[in-house]
């Protein structure tokens, strides 16, 4: 599987499994499955309410000898109510303790939103604190410092535009070493790549598939489907692949990480053998000419009445 390599030497594998919607009862299956047939990185976050069932999953595969502790990469993100500096450590406790590890490969910054401790999702806007409450540089501050612990490897952020990320470098002289964000063929954001990878950031695609099972709360009827494209349709019956495979080689093509989320034995082997599939320049070509600058997690959860944010403010 390639990888990608950080400053240390430390390498990640350029595909993972994505966990954002396994439901809890269906993921320690699906986790062992993939440990099993190959994949080596595996994507969480505190919020996902799976990391428990993850961690068995983990657990198990060390310990029946599938795979070594340093041949996984797991990623975690703190969650929107451990901002506050002294509340920064604790949310990356409760992902280390779930997940049953005693470090985490890469830990992000979830989103650039912080709300009051103990609210895992918002009820209303007074559950959210402003940036000027709690400036970001806090925050990332405060993963510096953990960094150097040993707990965590690498640092980084995940829906950050490249004018928070500079601020908080400015601040803290230190660099993200990942920005998670939503890449896709309906919306490749090309100028937040290209920045990233100028910096040396590197840059993880999440919703690469288009995140068809999103809760109500974050979906919409009226929404393009991704996955029935018919000019992607039409690459994948031409080189005898699943629209699925053709998604993921073309973002592993362009060098950027890739975490397809399943919990189907069939589809995790699939979106797995993609690592293996090198599309034509034509097809990729193809693929690049279907940007619509869609999101489909488009923040406005976070811009709830009452709240301090709005869709433009996270974006921006
Ligand atoms: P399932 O978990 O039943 O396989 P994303 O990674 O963009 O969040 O998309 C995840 C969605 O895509 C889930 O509904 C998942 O369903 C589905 N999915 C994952 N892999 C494939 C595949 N190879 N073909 C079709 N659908 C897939």
């Amino acid at each position: 599987m390639r990888t990608l390599t950080f400053d240390n030497g430390d390498q990640m594998p350029i595909l993972g499994l994505g966990t954002w919607k396994s439901a809890p009862g269906e993921v320690y299956e699906a986790v062992l499955e993939a440990i099993k047939i190959g994949y080596r990185h595996i994507d969480c976050a505190y919020i996902y309410g799976n990391e428990n069932e993850v961690g068995d999953a983990i657990q198990e595969a060390i310990k029946t000898g599938l795979v070594a502790r340093e041949d996984l990469w797991i990623t975690s993100k703190l969650w929107n109510s451990f901002h506050k500096k002294e509340d920064v450590e604790e949310g990356m406790n409760r992902s280390l303790k779930a997940l049953k590890l005693d470090y985490l490969d890469l830990y992000l910054i979830h989103w650039p939103v912080a709300m009051k401790s103990r609210i895992d999702l918002p009820s209303s806007g007074a559950d959210f604190i402003s940036l000027e409450e709690i400036p970001l540089i806090e925050t990332w501050n405060e993963l510096i410092e953990l960094k150097k612990t040993g707990k965590i490897k690498h640092i980084g952020v995940s829906n950050f535009s490249k004018s928070k990320i500079e601020e908080i470098t400015k601040l803290s002289g230190i660099k993200p070493e990942m920005n998670q964000f939503e890449r896709h063929a309906y919306n490749q954001q090309p100028e937040l790549v290209d920045y990233c990878l100028s910096e040396g950031i590197k840059v993880t695609c999440y919703s690469p598939l288009g995140s068809a099972d999103r809760p109500a709360r974050v979906k919409r009827d009226d929404e393009p489907a991704l996955l029935q494209n018919e000019k992607v349709k039409a690459i994948a019956e031409t080189n005898g692949i699943s629209v699925a495979q053709a998604l993921i080689a073309w973002t592993i093509a362009k060098g950027l990480v890739v975490i397809p989320k399943s919990t189907n034995p069939e589809r995790l082997k699939q979106n797995l053998d993609s690592k293996d599939i090198t599309l034509s320049t034509e097809d990729i070509a193809t693929i690049d000419s279907l940007d619509l600058g869609h999101r489909y997690i488009d923040g406005q959860f976070w811009a709830q009445e009452g709240s301090p944010y709005t869709v433009e403010s996270i974006w921006s």
